[in-house]
């Protein structure tokens, strides 16, 4: 089958075009004895046509990009299947649940790597509804950047009456005849992150999204990107921001421009007008000027419920409230390592670019593992103060758990929650959570390139 009519319109066709390949299971035990999975999810080489003249030699979760949209309901057990069809090891990552850390996906740290034709069962509950996603914690500037990353949406208990439109964002780095660039430049990795030369949206050059009219709609905003900062906005008055990073808003205002990092997300509330055949582009801003990325256009509308008024706020996550007074504080600082490091005599090049509290994370971390960045008391509050003392953007991101933005120095903000902090050049924010989950949980930059030169360690709560 062409990939390409697998990756047309809307959340729901891209979730009904995946569902073939997956085996929903039931709630019952099977006869045979045999355990049983509400998903299967492979990693393996497959094509797909992203360029216009020429295919590109991908990876992707069951063949497919876009990846299957995995859907799991709040507080209810999850259970995949990873099947490793790489020649390669590999691992899955669940990026922005709070779950127990033996299923956080990162090699040698919560888990051995899944060999090549082997297998892992990853099986447990999300505690928070919102728009998450999944990918590999291993070899990731290629692993995620040829494909391996895929949504994965946590349902409310109650389901809020939005209709769910899924905008995936990854750009590949290509040729005009689809095949690779290198996909990481060391004088870009030290500086912001190689970019890629070709931007898709659900794996398509600036697709059309069919949305249905007068309708509510959940527009779920997903940077799947390695690198790239999105500055979203739809030049709308009415598009609101619902929830960021899959934390829900108490009150949800209006969508100027939001900054999207690699790995960060966006819910914006609209309703779509209610005449057919309109079409809303959706922009990411450079300053004043909006380069468009997509638009969505109305369709006929089945329904035949009263037209919707508003957007509502999505019911609050269960997320333990910081005890601020009580709080202990310790500080981060992520900085430039120096100098592009020369090669050694094999050729190979050892990049460490970046540090946190003065110390990189190397290609042996993983297995050799270093002291950690922190050892946190489970239960307690902690306020981190982060300073990003280089000239770059570096999305931050801590597993396993979701902070409160409080303050930064760059901009007025109402508190909120996240997974990963976008911190711009030279600025210091402050965050606080509670560190109820115990674990060692990795903390790291979502630029892949920096991840992968030093900007990542880990902090412990025991
Ligand atoms: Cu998407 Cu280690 O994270
Ligand atoms: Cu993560
Ligand atoms: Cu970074």
């Amino acid at each position: 089958m062409k990939r390409r009519t697998l990756i047309k319109g809307s959340a729901t066709a891209l979730l009904a075009s995946s569902l073939p390949k997956l085996s929903l299971a039931t709630a019952s035990a099977s006869k045979s004895g045999e355990p049983h999975y509400d998903y299967i999810l492979t990693a393996e080489p497959a094509t797909a046509q992203l360029a216009k003249s020429g295919d590109t030699e991908i990876l992707g979760f069951n063949g497919q990009f876009p990846a299957p949209v995995i859907r799991a309901k709040q507080g209810q057990p999850l259970r995949v299947k990873f099947v490793n069809k790489l020649d390669e090891p590999s691992t899955i990552h669940w990026h922005g649940i709070r779950l127990d850390i033996a299923m956080d996906g990162v090699p040698y740290l919560t888990q051995a790597p899944v060999p090549a034709g082997g297998s892992f069962l990853y099986e447990f509950t999300c505690p928070d509804a919102g728009t998450f996603w999944y990918h590999p914690h291993m070899n990731s500037v290629e692993q995620l950047g040829k494909g391996l990353v895929g949504a994965l949406i946590v349902e409310e208990r109650e389901r809020p009456d939005y209709h769910d439109v899924i905008i995936g964002l990854k750009d590949w780095r290509l040729k005009p005849d689809g095949s690779y660039l290198p996909l990481s430049l060391p004088r870009e990795a030290a500086r912001a992150g190689t970019l890629g030369t070709l931007a898709t949206v659900n794996g398509e050059q600036k697709p059309v999204i069919d949305v249905p009219a007068g309708e509510r709609l959940r527009l779920r905003f997903l940077n799947l990107d390695n690198t790239r900062v999105y500055n979203l906005s739809l030049r709308k008055d009415d598009a609101k921001v619902i929830a960021i990073d899959g934390s829900p808003i108490a009150q949800p205002y209006t969508l100027t421009s939001h900054a999207t990092g690699a790995g960060m997300r966006l819910d914006v509330g609209f309703i779509s007008p209610s005449k057919t055949g309109v079409e809303i582009p959706i922009y990411d801003m450079k300053g004043r000027f909006g380069i468009e990325i997509c638009r969505l256009k109305t369709i006929s509308n089945d329904k035949t419920t009263t037209p919707k008024a508003g957007v509502p706020a999505l019911p609050a996550n269960p997320i333990p409230t910081p005890q601020l007074d009580k709080a202990e504080t310790l500080s981060f600082v992520f900085e430039w390592a120096g100098a592009l490091s020369p090669s050694d005599k094999d050729g190979q090049v050892d990049h460490s670019f970046w540090l946190i509290n003065r110390r990189a994370w190397t290609d042996h971390s993983h297995q050799h593992l270093p002291a950690p960045l922190a050892t946190l008391t489970l239960g307690k509050t902690y306020i981190f103060e982060l300073h990003n003392a280089t000239p770059h953007h570096h999305p931050i991101h801590l597993h396993g758990l979701i902070f409160t933005v409080l303050e930064s120095d760059k901009r007025e903000l109402t508190p909120f929650h996240t997974d990963t902090i976008l911190l711009e050049k030279n600025e210091r924010a402050k965050i606080a959570f509670v560190a109820d989950n115990p674990g060692r949980w990795m903390f790291h930059c979502h630029v892949i390139e920096h991840m992968d030169t030093g900007l990542m360690g880990y902090i412990t709560i025991a």
